[in-house]
């Protein structure tokens, strides 16, 4: 498999279980104490050696362009207050070498066309597919282990991990058959299954290595409900001409797409954050009694 070099981040959707906060912001810039969302998905996808970030954008997307681009007149302001730890801070939100490129999805039509909206800036090489709303706590990252992973095995990868069986209707979800540790071949994948009829509780969450010719076949996917495009459906018809992986990565998934999820995040990065865990852990000690 060639170097995977490009990870696109899809950050069009209407995050409407955020609302009102997401009416003029996107959800991928909520933060977690101090950093967006999206910042966290972006070092993610660096520390596995990527360095060309592709955002698929909505209506809402001069935050997260901002958010990446030099910021001249607080860095001037910071350098003459002498705030050089803040400085470097608001330096490192993008390491140099690496390049940002944002294509605008004009309407949400489903994450298998957001997805597609990239095929021009990625051309013909493997990449990543990376929502940021799916914050994994991890060391090394859950996709560096994905990167790993499709070298060692050839092949396209989907970062899954075991759900109850209650929330099959959540997600992707996958059959698929040991290879070797933490790896597993797959043989089906179908979105959203009712419980009762689910091929299994192993689910896809929001991390994907996949292979161009993912492209080519998302264009032939039939819209599905509401007229949205899966990526599911494209990678369904991937699996019977080239071999996909399920890894199940080690580490801490939080849905940050869900209130419950995001608050879940919050207390748990909060409480080991190096300026004010200690304090917030014991708050939430006190607090328990
Ligand atoms: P979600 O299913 O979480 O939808 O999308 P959403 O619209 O963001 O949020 P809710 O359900 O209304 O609260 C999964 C991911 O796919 C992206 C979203 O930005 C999110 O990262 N997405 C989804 C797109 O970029 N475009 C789409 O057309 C749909």
């Amino acid at each position: 498999m060639k170097r995977i070099r490009k990870a696109i981040f899809p950050v069009a959707g209407l995050g409407t279980r955020f609302l009102p906060a997401t009416k003029a912001t996107p959800k991928e810039m909520l933060p977690i104490v101090d950093k967006p969302l999206i910042q966290f998905a972006v070092e993610e996808a660096i520390e596995a050696g990527l360095t060309d970030m592709i955002f698929v954008t909505g209506r809402t997307k001069r935050a997260i362009e901002d958010h990446f681009d030099k910021a001249y007149e607080l860095e001037t302001e910071l350098a003459a207050k002498a705030k050089h730890d803040l400085l470097a801070v608001v330096q490192s939100v993008l390491p140099k070498g690496i390049s940002c490129v944002y294509i605008r999805q004009a309407e949400p039509l489903g994450l298998g066309h957001a997805v597609g909206c990239a095929r021009d800036v990625v051309d013909d090489e493997p990449f990543a597919v990376v929502l940021a709303d799916d914050l994994i706590d991890a060391a090394p990252g859950a996709l560096k282990q994905m990167v790993d992973c499709a070298h060692r095995h050839n092949g396209s990868v989907l970062g899954v991990e075991d759900v109850p069986r209650a929330r099959t209707r959540q997600y992707g979800i996958v059959s698929a058959t040991p290879v070797a540790g933490r790896t597993e071949r797959v043989a089906a994948i179908v979105e959203k299954p009712d419980p009762a009829v689910a091929p299994s509780t192993l689910a896809v969450v929001g991390r994907y290595i996949l292979s161009p010719r993912v492209f080519a076949l998302i264009d032939q996917v039939t819209p599905g409900a509401g007229g949205e495009l899966q990526l599911t459906d494209a990678i369904s018809a991937l699996l019977a001409e080239e071999p996909v992986f399920a890894h199940r990565f080690a580490g801490v998934r939080y849905d940050c797409g869900s209130k419950l999820g995001y608050m879940k995040a919050m207390v748990e990065f909060g409480s080991k954050h190096h300026e004010i865990g200690a304090e917030f852990a014991a708050y939430l000690a006190q607090r328990g009694r």
